[in-house]
């Protein structure tokens, strides 16, 4: 099923067409930030979905802590602009039940008989004969312009915390 809807998925992107991340940082040029600050802020605006480490318990996107190696521009684009690349594995698809009901998510697991869509509130496992469609939606589960709630300063604090950078012995 992911494998027929491949090409959908990637024209659906390519029609996007997203603007760059233009957030007001000179990442080659910045101040180390606040590590423990920044740790607050990936709690209040990341934490629902993501854990990094041991901070959070969320898991509905990937662990943070496997993006330490990340540039910061990459890191500022992604939070402006999840669409433009996918974490492989957290594509977004849309279970069409028999009953006609529709869930929207990540699909965390499968098997012969049952497929088990996380969404942003719970895991829920179906009955594959329970699915009457399953479709690949284009764009990320995580929404886009999380920047815009935040300050030039929160952004700075949080690549310290996500990057490990500056962080206390
Ligand atoms: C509503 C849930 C949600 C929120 C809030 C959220 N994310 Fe995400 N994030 C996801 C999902 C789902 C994915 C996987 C799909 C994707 O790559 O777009 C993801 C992917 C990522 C990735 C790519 C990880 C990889 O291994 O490729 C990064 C980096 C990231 N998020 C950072 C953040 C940061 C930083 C914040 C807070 C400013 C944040 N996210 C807030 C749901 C969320």
């Amino acid at each position: 099923m992911r494998d027929t809807d491949e090409p959908i998925r990637s024209r659906a992107r390519a029609l996007l067409k997203l603007p760059s991340a233009t957030a007001d940082i000179d990442t080659n040029d910045m101040d180390p930030g606040d590590f423990g600050r920044g740790e607050r802020i990936f709690v209040a605006h990341c934490g629902q979905c993501h854990k990094s480490d041991e901070t959070g318990n969320a898991n509905f996107g990937p662990d943070l802590a496997t993006i330490r190696h990340w540039p910061r521009q990459a890191l500022l684009d992604k939070i402006k602009n999840p669409q433009r690349s996918i974490a492989s594995g957290y594509e977004q698809w849309r279970i069409t039940l028999t009953n006609g009901n529709s869930l929207d998510g990540v699909i965390a697991a499968e098997t012969p008989t049952t497929v088990t869509m996380l969404t942003l509130t719970k895991a829920h496992t179906l009955r594959r004969d329970d699915i009457a469609k399953l479709t690949a939606l284009p764009g990320s589960a995580m929404p886009a312009e999380l920047d815009a709630a935040m300050s030039r300063e929160d952004l700075i604090d949080l690549l310290s915390f996500l990057l490990h950078a500056n962080a206390p012995r």
